[in-house]
């Protein structure tokens, strides 16, 4: 079972919802209603969201991501559609029902954390166990337990104007982790900080959630973040979903030019990966490598120790192309990538990595992982590309 579900979900502002949800169903736009005073402030959402995964929305101020993300935890009522929560069904819930849903297992981040500042870090931490009634030690012990996980160790008895604008939202990060809730909702919780606080906590953040397995819906007007920490991305562009699928799907194979002006900015070099770029290890695609095959193996199995003798670097498929560069520049022999055995499945020669950081990256680019994956349709070469991308 998801642990998420969204059905169709609409959210519209303003007079007489039903009617534009009718003629929304019909195909008509925000444009056309706002004619009319009324705000479609998401249409039509439908997605899941399985146990342990980070899933992102990502699009433009105005798009709806908010609006779709207090639906999910039952602060907005849908105008139609459902959410199910642990295959529960918020939008059935008495509000009694849904107050207790919401502060046991729902957790939100917003941008800007509001901290109570005659209230110590610790106290801080642990606010959300107060709410939901948990006794002092039980919560002070909690609370310093997941200030040590938002990396705040030490902090506990200082006042929040004694932290940073990082360390604030860290505090606001242990907050949620405290009450043991198994969503987060995260609301462009890292917008507001600086780019390179920003990028140590999407680290920490993806460092914690190897362990800890929340599931998490994050929200960001970012793609390169939304790249780095989303499983999968959910594109949203005037309340629709216009593209769903994980960043290396809407990296190579943007739905439409609007998703494609996006990945302009993207940074391929920590996106793309070692197997999303490789060429055939075929010596004719790996110069400089003589076919052999003295001691009883094939021709291919000699021709891979010696592409493997020459590289000036052996990685794993999921290296981010980013760290292929420095090898490249030293040797004229590609980089050898290698299975979890340790087995040729391609190279990178250093004209392909050169290649491949100016142009969009299309299918036909990457015909070594896409035929590692055995496939014949177009769909399916994409899957070939996409599983061999990683995270930035
Ligand atoms: N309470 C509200 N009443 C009327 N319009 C709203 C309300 N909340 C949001 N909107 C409108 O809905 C649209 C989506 O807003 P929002 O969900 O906040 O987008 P985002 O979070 O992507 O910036 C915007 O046009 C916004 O003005
Ligand atoms: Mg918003």
């Amino acid at each position: 079972m998801s642990r998420l579900q969204a059905e169709h979900l609409y959210k519209v502002f303003g007079r007489r919802p039903e009617e534009a949800i009718q003629r929304l169903e019909g195909g008509a736009d925000r444009d056309e209603l706002r004619a009319d005073g009324t705000t479609a402030a998401v249409i039509d959402a439908s997605f899941t969201v399985e146990p342990g995964q980070i899933f992102v929305v990502m699009g433009l101020s105005g798009s709806g991501k908010s609006t779709l993300l207090r639906m999910l935890n039952g602060l907005l009522d849908p105008t139609a559609g459902r959410v199910l929560f642990d295959g529960q069904d918020l939008t059935a819930l008495t509000a009694g029902e849904l107050r207790a849903v919401r502060s046991r297992k729902i957790s939100m981040v917003f941008q800007h954390f509001a901290l109570f500042p005659h209230r110590s870090v610790l106290e801080n931490a642990g606010y959300g166990l107060e709410v939901q009634g948990v006794p002092r030690a039980e919560r002070e012990h909690r609370a310093t337990e997941a200030l040590a996980l938002a990396g705040l160790a030490g902090w506990e008895n200082s006042w929040p104007d004694e932290l940073s604008g990082g360390m604030q939202q860290r505090v606001g990060l242990a907050r949620a982790l405290a009450t043991d809730a198994d969503l987060l909702l995260m609301d462009e919780s890292f917008s507001a900080l600086d780019p390179l606080i920003r990028r140590d906590m999407q680290d920490q953040l993806l460092q914690l959630q190897k362990t800890l397995k929340k599931t998490i819906v994050f929200i960001t007007h970012d793609l390169n973040e939304a790249m780095r920490l989303g499983d999968r991305i959910a594109v949203m562009r005037d309340g629709r979903i216009v593209q769903m699928g994980t960043a290396e799907d809407i990296l190579v194979t943007p739905a439409n030019d609007y998703v494609a002006s996006f990945t302009q900015d993207v940074d391929r070099s920590r996106v793309l990966t070692a197997g999303a770029i490789m060429a055939d290890a075929a010596p004719d695609a790996a110069p400089g490598t003589a076919p052999g095959g003295s001691s009883g193996e094939g021709p291919d199995g000699a021709s891979a120790r010696d592409v493997l003798a020459a590289a000036p670097a052996v990685v794993p498929a999921d290296t981010p192309i980013i760290e292929l560069f420095t090898p490249c520049s030293t040797s004229e022999s590609p980089v050898a990538v290698v299975d979890d055995r340790g087995s040729l499945i391609g190279v990178v020669p250093r004209s392909r990595l050169l290649a491949v950081l100016g142009e969009p990256m299309t299918p036909s680019a990457a015909p070594a992982a896409a035929r590692t994956a055995r496939t014949t349709d177009a769909d399916a070469d994409d899957q070939g590309v996409a599983k061999a991308v990683a995270r930035a």
